[in-house]
């Protein structure tokens, strides 16, 4: 049964409430799952502090309550069976379908960092060699390559984020030099949301022999993309953002023709076919001929199971009716803020095709942390970002499909507020 033809059956109307459907995987943890509900409803199976208004979704997701208890059950499970959790491929199966590669050619992480960490470290660059970013990078997207030109003297490079999509790939292409190797950008940035044209980005590398590399920490859950039409070289996701799975969920991608010449570092159980200490020639014969041979040992199976019923939860909503959801809360935020540009000034683009679900903004004479943490204590109580990469020193506001008009229109009059006590012209010195 597709997708469709699974929601179809579950026949409920609008407005009532969340149907109870067994979802069974191995007979194992059930979820009730959301289907036609309306937004109102489906906003009610997460757990939010009472007035508290949660839009950092960019950090961190909150998962659905009936995620979470999947989560609980599962490991019920494993304490009352003694089940040693051993089955990555539910899973991963579950994931290559949903960003369209072979499952052969993920495998589960913990995090974006992890996943950078392996692409990273799996190249074979020498001193002097290139590798080219954006100013943009979060922490987790670029650490690992600061160390390594710190200890390799491998030479990174940035390029500006342009207000179009057709700008950004310009300047990338400008930045390219005979000694760039690797491209490492995110999908979206953590700073200001914007959707990066990745697919040219990576089709403009392979053309020139340098490898790409996508930090794709926010696309999950939130935008529909294939990474088989991206086509790069090494992809590394999350699934505790915009999917909503418990926290410590990640994948990374390696294109096939790319898996003999990465470097293993951490090699385990999943690495080798066999191995036998008994043997004459005490060695590796073989490697897992799959990108599965970058995951070592125990692994947590609740958690991969809760992150299969993240999945459900995702399908069963629709990615094409929260991928409008989220955008559409997000043109509304930008729109709003529009209005206020005497004092403030948005970061983001307003290109469709570059526009996801986040929007950023600074103030024109005010610090953006103290506004967060004004937020913070404010009626309604927000959770938002303090954007410091750059040195944007602007707010992020990342909004999921649990969040509403409403919230919003409450967070225009927080900022307002803040303007006419802090921003106002007569106080500008
Ligand atoms: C663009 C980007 N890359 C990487 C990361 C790091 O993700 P993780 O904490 O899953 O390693 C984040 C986290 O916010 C991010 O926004």
């Amino acid at each position: 049964m597709n997708r469709k033809q699974f929601i179809a059956s579950l026949s409920i109307g609008a407005l009532s409430a969340p149907s109870l459907l067994s979802v069974n995987s191995k007979d194992k943890v059930k979820v009730a799952l959301p289907s036609t509900e309306s937004w109102e409803q489906i906003q009610k199976q997460f757990k939010v502090l009472k007035n508290h208004i949660y839009m950092n979704n960019g950090t961190m997701g909150i998962t659905p309550k009936p995620v979470l208890k999947a989560l609980e059950e599962a490991f019920d499970t494993v304490a009352l069976n003694g089940a040693y959790p051993s089955d990555t491929k539910l899973l991963k199966n579950r994931l290559a379908t949903l960003v369209k590669v072979e499952p052969s050619t993920i495998a589960i992480t913990k995090n974006v960092t992890e996943g950078i960490n392996i692409a990273c470290w799996g190249q074979n660059l020498k001193e002097g060699d290139e590798v080219l970013m954006t100013k943009h990078e979060h922490v987790g997207g670029c650490a690992a390559w600061l160390y390594r030109a710190r200890i390799h003297g491998i030479k990174i490079r940035t390029f500006e984020l342009g207000k179009t999509a057709e700008e950004t790939f310009s300047n990338f292409k400008k930045a390219i030099s005979p000694k760039t190797k690797v491209v490492a950008v995110p999908h979206i940035p953590c700073t200001i949301g914007q959707i990066l044209p990745v697919k040219e980005i990576c089709a403009e590398a392979r053309r020139q022999t340098i490898t790409s590399i996508i930090d794709g920490a926010h696309p999950l859950g939130m935008i529909q993309f294939s990474i088989e039409d991206i086509d790069c070289d090494y992809y590394a996701g999350c699934l505790h953002k915009w999917l909503l799975a418990p926290l410590g969920l990640g994948f990374v991608y390696i294109r096939k023709d790319k898996l003999e010449s990465t470097n293993l570092f951490n090699v385990g159980a999943y690495s080798l076919p066999i191995f036998d200490m008994t043997a004459e020639n005490l060695i590796a014969e073989n490697l897992v001929q799959e990108t599965q041979r970058y995951s070592t040992g125990t692994f947590c199976g609740p958690l991969y199971e809760a992150g299969e019923r993240a999945i459900d939860w995702y399908e069963a909503i629709g990615p094409e009716r929260i991928e409008k959801r989220v955008k559409e809360l997000s043109l509304f935020t930008q729109e709003e803020l529009e209005k206020l540009n005497n004092n403030i000034e948005i970061l983001s683009p307003k290109e469709e095709r570059s526009r996801g679900a986040q929007t950023a903004f600074r103030f024109r004479n005010k610090k953006a942390d103290e506004f967060v943490a004004f937020a913070r204590t404010a009626k309604g109580s927000f959770t938002l970002r303090h954007v410091h990469e750059a040195k944007l020193e602007g707010v992020r506001i990342s909004t999921h499909y649990y969040n509403d008009f409403a919230q919003i229109e409450k967070l225009i009059e927080c900022v307002k507020e803040y303007i006419k006590k802090y921003e106002s012209p007569h106080l500008y010195h």
